[in-house]
């Protein structure tokens, strides 16, 4: 959570660190604030706006003339006091002199507060943040790196920070333990972020830091006093992003944007991963052996990261018969988990920066497991400290709701099930029909898209509803529970997802004439069981959308709604198709009643914090 940018170069610093910040104000956009430094009359001076709301508030307070050549900007998620101007970041020391932004948790932060106190120190807002410019100032003799080592070493917990000084100007130092963080660099300036979005568009050469990593950045270049004879250039990797990627490209929100790439951006998935000659799935981040002797998989996640965990377990057990749990990273880190030789585990996660999922993979690490990472974001952390695992090359995910994550993630899931069945008695018959499936996965998702106007004219009639319940069986329960979640998030309607089985189990007391149900309903061995729950909720007068297959007329005939998919050969693969459906109604329930979609409220794309 939270967002860091910071620029020290030859030019104004206050267009990239807006530009970077907007880039960035899907971690966090509670509030945002900059503070530029720039020399007037031969004495440096500082500048520091910050503002509660999101960042076109801060922009509207800027004068027009703010420049400076070297500054540092932050964008919050609240964790520790409320979303007001006070404690917006950047922070000051008592004394002006220091500055800093942090994204992290300063865990000892009420003993470093109350010790501060002691010495005189007043603090204006309620945030462990404050802390940080005050201890620097503390140690502060005249040299800002030696000072952050200094205040770091009586620091407990996890921060990336940039801290700058106004008595050495053009001078940020940054320092990271936990939270992302990466340094562009180019002929006339270094550019920080939290995020490589925020850099792309302005240098292709990047350092992404590691923990641990304290580093003064000045115009002449970098230290970095961890490093054996400053040789940080071997740590210089190139980028590949391109800027287009992270724009909105017509779309007025970036949700519908990623939404309707999903036929691309699928494909990307299995792209360079089909073994045609041995029916199989090449999957080089795996060793090999694992598919023969593993016994158990465990995947943690949180939120739709779990759903897609959920939906690759019951795909592992059903295809390739192998047995196949999903925990959620929160619980699993604290459950003193037994961890099998011959386990296999799964950190699945978009950003790779999840802290649960960080911790959890680290806990079964330091148990003796192997954990192998499922992630979008390729420099992140779990991807770097994982044992290996796959790219998902969803591309950059912007809009704080997860769509084409989801998707992407079900196809590694159905490249492993294929690779460990193949290993487990599938025939190649078996595996080259399961591979033709996979690769129409992107025409299927195509088709269900162009229903887009069948699906924003249920969403119109719905809306208005204040509950839902979203019913699946089998491999529609976790499709069930993704879609719920979407429409939660960015419309606030409250929906719960079941087990269609388990409805008449308590559920069903919530249905009424204004409740709606949506009913995902392949035409798979659990259709008649579906219908016969459907029947259940039409029985006590509750409208009834179903998500269903084409042709399915006998559905059609029983529901208020119905919204078709194209059929598939093999009912597994309908939960993509089924989930964009899902989709692009929240999708439209939230844009029907004017919500920010990609912004919704209280929630950050990357939960950088336990
Ligand atoms: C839902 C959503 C969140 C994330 C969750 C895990 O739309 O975006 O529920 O799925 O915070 O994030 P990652 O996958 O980055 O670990």
């Amino acid at each position: 959570m939270c967002g860091i940018v910071g620029y020290v170069g030859t030019e104004n610093a206050v267009p990239y660190l807006i530009n970077g910040l907007k880039k960035l104000e899907y971690r966090g956009y509670d509030s945002s604030g900059i503070i530029v430094g720039k020399i007037e009359g031969g004495e440096p001076k500082f500048y520091l706006y910050k503002k509660a709301g999101k960042l076109s508030q801060l922009v509207g307070v800027l004068p027009k003339e703010l420049s400076g050549s070297w500054g540092i900007g932050h964008t919050r998620w609240a964790t520790h006091g409320m979303v007001t101007d006070l404690n917006a970041h950047p922070f000051y020391g008592n004394r002006n002199k220091v500055a800093a932004v942090h994204n992290g948790i300063i865990e000892n932060f009420q003993q470093l507060r109350a010790d501060l106190q002691k010495e005189g120190v007043e603090f204006s807002s309620e945030t462990d943040s404050e802390v940080i410019p005050n201890l620097v100032e503390k140690h502060y003799s005249g040299n800002l790196l030696d000072a952050v080592q200094k205040a770091l070493n009586e620091v407990i917990g996890t921060y990336a920070l940039a801290i700058t000084c106004v008595d050495e100007p053009d001078k940020i130092v940054v320092a990271k333990r936990g939270g992302p963080l990466v340094i562009g660099l180019s002929d006339n300036a270094y550019y920080i972020a939290s995020d490589v979005n925020a850099i792309v568009g302005n240098t292709t050469r990047v350092i992404y830091l590691e923990d641990g990593d304290i580093v003064e950045v000045t115009k002449d270049g970098l230290k970095f006093p961890n490093v054996i004879n400053n040789d940080y250039a071997k740590r210089v990797e190139e980028i590949t992003i391109n800027a287009h990627e992270t724009e909105k490209c017509g779309y007025e929100t970036y949700m519908e944007k990623e939404i309707n790439e999903q036929p691309e951006s699928i494909e990307r998935a299995f792209a360079g991963r089909i073994d045609m000659e041995n029916a199989t799935a090449k999957m080089s981040g795996f060793e090999d052996d694992i598919f023969k002797r593993t016994k158990k998989i465990c995947c943690m996640s949180a939120g739709t990261s779990w759903y897609a965990s959920y939906e690759g377990c019951l795909l592992f057990e059903q295809i390739a018969r192998i047995f196949a749990y999903t925990e959620f990273s929160s619980e699993l880190r604290y459950k003193n988990p037994l961890v099998g030789e011959d386990d296999v585990y799964l950190a699945v996660s978009q950003s790779g920066e999840t802290a649960d999922t960080i911790y959890a993979m680290k806990e079964i690490q330091e148990k003796g497991g192997k954990v192998f990472g499922i992630c979008n974001v390729v420099s992140s952390t779990i991807a770097r400290q994982s044992n290996g695992g796959a790219f998902i090359h969803a591309g950059p995910e912007i809009a704080v709701a997860s769509t084409k994550a989801f998707s992407n993630t079900l196809i590694i899931f159905y490249l492993l099930a294929l690779k460990f069945a193949r290993q487990r008695g599938m025939s190649k018959e078996d595996g080259l029909k399961f591979i033709k499936q996979i690769m129409q996965q992107p025409r299927l998702v195509k088709e269900t898209l162009m229903n887009r106007e069948k699906i924003h004219a249920v969403a119109k009639k719905y809306c208005g509803a204040k509950d839902f319940l979203f019913l699946g069986r089998g491999l529609m329960y976790p499709i069930a529970l993704e879609g719920a979640l979407k429409l939660k998030e960015i419309s606030y309607i409250h929906a719960e997802a079941f087990a269609a089985g388990e409805i008449k189990h308590g559920p069903i007391a919530m249905v009424n004439e204004n409740a709606p149900s949506v009913f995902l309903v392949p035409d798979d061995y659990l259709r008649e069981k579906v219908i016969s729950n459907i029947k259940e909720i039409k029985a006590r007068k509750g409208p009834v959308i179903a998500i269903g297959v084409e042709g399915d007329t006998e559905l059609e005939a029983i529901v208020d709604d119905f919204i078709a998919v194209p059929k598939v050969e093999n009912p597994v693969f309908y939960a993509i198709p089924m989930v964009a459906v899902c989709q692009l109604f929240a999708f439209y329930c939230a844009r029907e009643l004017g919500k920010d979609v990609d912004q919704p409220r209280n929630l950050a794309k990357s939960v950088t914090v336990e």
